[in-house]
């Protein structure tokens, strides 16, 4: 069976062919036209998208033996995302749709990117929970089996990835900033003279919480000169990506003891961070998987692969453009 993915939902135009659960093509542009705005500027990011979808999609099925009609099911990211961004793919989801005749679903984003370590782990086995921490999001889920997913907890403000690239700006990097900090915070090996708080929600719930660690870290360096901040940077970096990782790997663990499943899944753009992988792997140990880099931040692949899962459950459903919809 050939499935079609689309995504749209944020700052990648993503098409991918997936054979069964085998990946054939995942063609990815990530849009550099944000980089000097310390964000993502949604009118941009729809105008990108509408440019680059047609010909992304031409390229993907140039480069493989596969003819648009064969594809079996369109499976499309419709739920949650920049309003204007998600209109592209779903509209261009709907045209081939409709000009072919084929099945085709609405994929939350977050389902995709719990999906994505199924792609490289297939004996991942349900129940597992889900540590999503992406730019837009930051939550632990109990994955039950395709469609059924139990919110544990998430973030009571910004997202992981939101406070990496917002510390990012305040320290001098463009957009998306989570990579730049892991490099810089990898110039030192362990610092103890700078250190951030951690967040604790409270005792009886797993949210999570980055303003106030993103407001300690503008308030240290607030009164500091270019000098001091440049000599420190790579310290700061560590301690703030520290935190990050103390109050991830905190919540997951009582997410562990709450659960009593130990199968785990590190997915979206933050779980790109080696340092955070490895935290992740020496406290819960082989339980813990994740996708390759490729696979963590926006793709269709994981769309696709959602998209096929839901088919096989016969819980396909019509795409609805719902930009806030939550999993
Ligand atoms: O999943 P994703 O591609 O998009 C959303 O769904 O939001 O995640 C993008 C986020 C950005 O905030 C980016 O800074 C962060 O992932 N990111 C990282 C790293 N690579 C990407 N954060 C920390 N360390 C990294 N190596
Ligand atoms: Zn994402």
């Amino acid at each position: 069976m050939i499935t079609l993915g689309i995504e749209s939902s944020c700052d990648e135009t993503s098409v991918a062919i997936l054979r069964d659960t085998t990946v054939i093509k995942n063609g990815i542009y990530s849009q550099t036209e944000h980089s000097q705005f310390g964000g993502v500027v949604p009118e941009i990011a729809s105008r990108a998208h509408l440019e680059k979808i047609d010909h992304l999609t031409e390229t993907v099925f140039a480069e493989t033996d596969i003819k648009i009609k064969d594809i079996d099911l369109i499976s499309v990211t419709d739920s949650p995302g920049l309003a204007g961004a998600l209109l592209v793919g779903v509209s261009f989801a709907l045209g081939l749709h409709t000009t072919l005749n084929k099945p085709i679903t609405g994929i939350n984003h977050l389902e995709g990117h719990i999906f994505s370590v199924l792609l490289e782990n297939p004996d991942l086995s349900f129940p597992f929970l889900a540590l999503v921490v992406s730019g837009g999001h930051t939550a632990i889920y109990t994955v039950h089996d395709t469609g059924k997913y139990e919110l544990l907890g998430q973030t009571v403000d910004d997202a992981a990835g939101e406070a990496f690239d917002k510390v990012g700006k305040m320290l001098g990097f463009t957009y998306p900033a989570g990579r730049s900090i892991e490099l810089e915070a990898s110039m030192v090996q362990n610092e103890k003279s700078i250190t951030f708080p951690v967040a604790r929600i409270s005792s009886n719930n797993l949210n999570f919480s980055f303003s106030g660690l993103k407001t300690a870290v503008k308030y240290f360096i607030k009164d500091k000169n270019v000098q001091f901040i440049n000599e420190n940077r790579s310290r700061i970096c560590f301690a703030f990506q520290k935190a990050v990782i103390d109050s991830l790997s905190n919540n997951l663990a009582s997410a562990v003891k709450s659960t009593k499943i130990r199968r785990i899944a590190l997915v979206g753009g933050v779980a790109c961070n080696q340092s955070l992988r490895d935290a992740l792997q020496k406290r819960f140990g082989t339980d813990i998987r994740f996708p390759s880099p490729q696979l963590c931040t926006d793709n269709a692949a994981m769309i696709a692969l959602a998209g096929y899962n839901r088919y096989r459950k016969k819980q396909l459903r019509f795409p609805t453009m719902n930009p806030s919809a939550p999993l």
